[in-house]
C-alpha cells in the first residue's frame, strides 16, 4: 500500500490545485498518467456504478486497476443509497486517496436510477451516504467528497453545501451549472458564494478551456482548486501552461499507452480530441477513419516526424 495523500491538505496548499475531472470512457488510467506529466495534481476515475462494482469482480477488473504511480486518485461512484456507496468505498480504500459521490450527472437514465443530479434534490440522502461511509472507513485522512451541480437558487445551493460540510464531506467540487444548463457560461458567482460560506475546500468546475481561464476563474471564485474535463481532452498539456496540444504530448501518449494497456478505441479517440484544433477538416476525416494502430502510428510518424 502506497502512503495515502490527504486531499484536503493538498487542496489547502497555497496555490491552485489542478484536477482532472471524472469522465466516463476517458479519464482512465493511461489518460490520467498523461495529464499527470503536465502538472495535474489530482485525478478522478470515470464514474463507476457502486453496486455493480461491489457485486461484480468483472466490473472491478474492468474499471479499477490501481497503480502506485497513479496517485493521488479519487474514485468516483454513482450511488442511490448509503450501503452501495460505503460497500464500494471499502473495496477501494486501501489503494486510493479518496472517493467522490456523483451528484451532478444530468442524464435521464442516471436520474431514473436515482443517481447523479437526482441526489441534489435529496440532500438528506447525500448526508446519510457521507455519514455512513465515514463511519465505516477507519481513517480520517481518507477523503469523501461530493461533486454537485448548482440548484436554481444561490441560497438553496449554499445551504445544501453547508449541509454536506456538516455531514463530514472532505471538500466539494462544484460544476457551476444547473441540471438543465448545458453550454452556457457557468455561474462562477455562485461558486464564490459557496467558497465564502463553508470552511472545507471548494473546487470550481465548468468552462475552463485555457491556462488563462485557470487563473481567471481562480481569481473570481477564490476556490482551492480547478477541475477540467473537456479542456483536458482537447489539450492534455493545458495544466502545463500550453495553449494547444504540443507534439511532445502526442509522443507522450504513445509511450504512456505502451506502458498502460489501452484499448484501440480509447487510444484513437484521445488522439482525435488532442488534434482537434491542430488538424484541418479533410485530414480529420482521414485520421478519424483509421482502423488499425499501425496505420495511426505511421500517420503520426509522417506528420510529426516522430
Ligand atoms: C466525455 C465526458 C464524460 C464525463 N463523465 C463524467 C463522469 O463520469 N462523472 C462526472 O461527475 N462528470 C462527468 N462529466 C462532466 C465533467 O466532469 C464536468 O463536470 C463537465 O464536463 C464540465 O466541465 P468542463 O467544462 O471542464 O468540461 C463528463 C464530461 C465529459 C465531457
Amino acid at each position: 500500500m502506497v502512503e495515502r495523500i490527504s486531499i484536503p491538505d493538498l487542496l489547502n496548499e497555497d496555490r491552485i490545485i489542478k484536477i482532472c475531472a471524472p469522465m466516463v470512457r476517458y479519464s482512465r488510467r493511461a489518460f490520467r498518467m498523461l495529464v499527470r506529466k503536465y502538472g495535474c495534481d489530482l485525478a478522478y476515475t470515470p464514474m463507476i456504478i457502486s453496486n455493480s462494482f461491489a457485486q461484480s469482480k468483472q466490473c472491478r477488473d474492468n474499471e479499477f486497476q490501481p497503480h502506485e504511480l497513479d496517485r493521488p486518485l479519487v474514485v468516483q461512484f454513482a450511488a442511490s443509497n448509503a450501503k452501495d456507496f460505503a460497500d464500494a468505498t471499502e473495496i477501494v480504500f486501501p489503494d486510493v486517496d479518496g472517493v467522490g459521490l456523483n451528484c451532478g450527472c444530468p442524464q435521464r437514465w442516471a436520474m431514473a436510477e436515482g443517481y447523479g443530479a437526482k441526489l441534489i434534490k435529496n440532500p438528506e440522502l447525500v448526508r446519510d451516504i457521507i455519514k455512513t461511509t465515514r463511519n465505516r472507513i477507519p481513517s480520517n485522512d481518507f477523503s469523501i467528497s461530493v461533486k454537485i451541480r448548482i440548484l436554481e437558487t444561490e441560497e438553496g445551493t449554499v445551504d445544501m453545501c453547508r449541509q454536506f460540510e456538516s455531514a463530514g464531506a472532505s471538500y466539494i467540487a462544484v460544476h457551476g451549472r444547473t441540471t438543465k444548463e448545458r453550454n452556457q457560461p457557468p455561474h462562477y458567482d455562485i461558486i464564490k458564494s459557496i467558497k465564502d460560506s463553508v470552511d472545507i475546500p471548494v473546487v470550481a468546475n465548468g468552462g475552463i478551456k485555457t491556462p488563462h481561464d485557470i487563473e481567471r476563474i481562480h481569481e473570481i471564485t477564490g476556490v482551492n482548486g480547478v477541475m477540467v474535463a473537456q479542456g483536458l481532452l482537447n489539450n492534455p498539456a493545458m495544466f502545463g501552461g500550453y495553449e494547444k496540444t504540443p507534439v511532445q504530448c502526442i509522443e507522450d501518449w504513445l509511450s504512456v499507452t505502451e506502458q498502460f494497456e489501452t484499448i484501440f478505441q480509447h487510444f484513437h479517440n484521445h488522439l482525435i480530441y488532442m488534434q482537434k484544433y491542430t488538424t484541418p477538416k479533410w485530414e480529420k476525416q482521414v485520421f478519424n477513419n483509421l482502423k488499425h494502430k499501425k496505420d495511426i502510428l505511421d500517420y503520426l510518424s509522417l506528420k510529426y516526424e516522430l
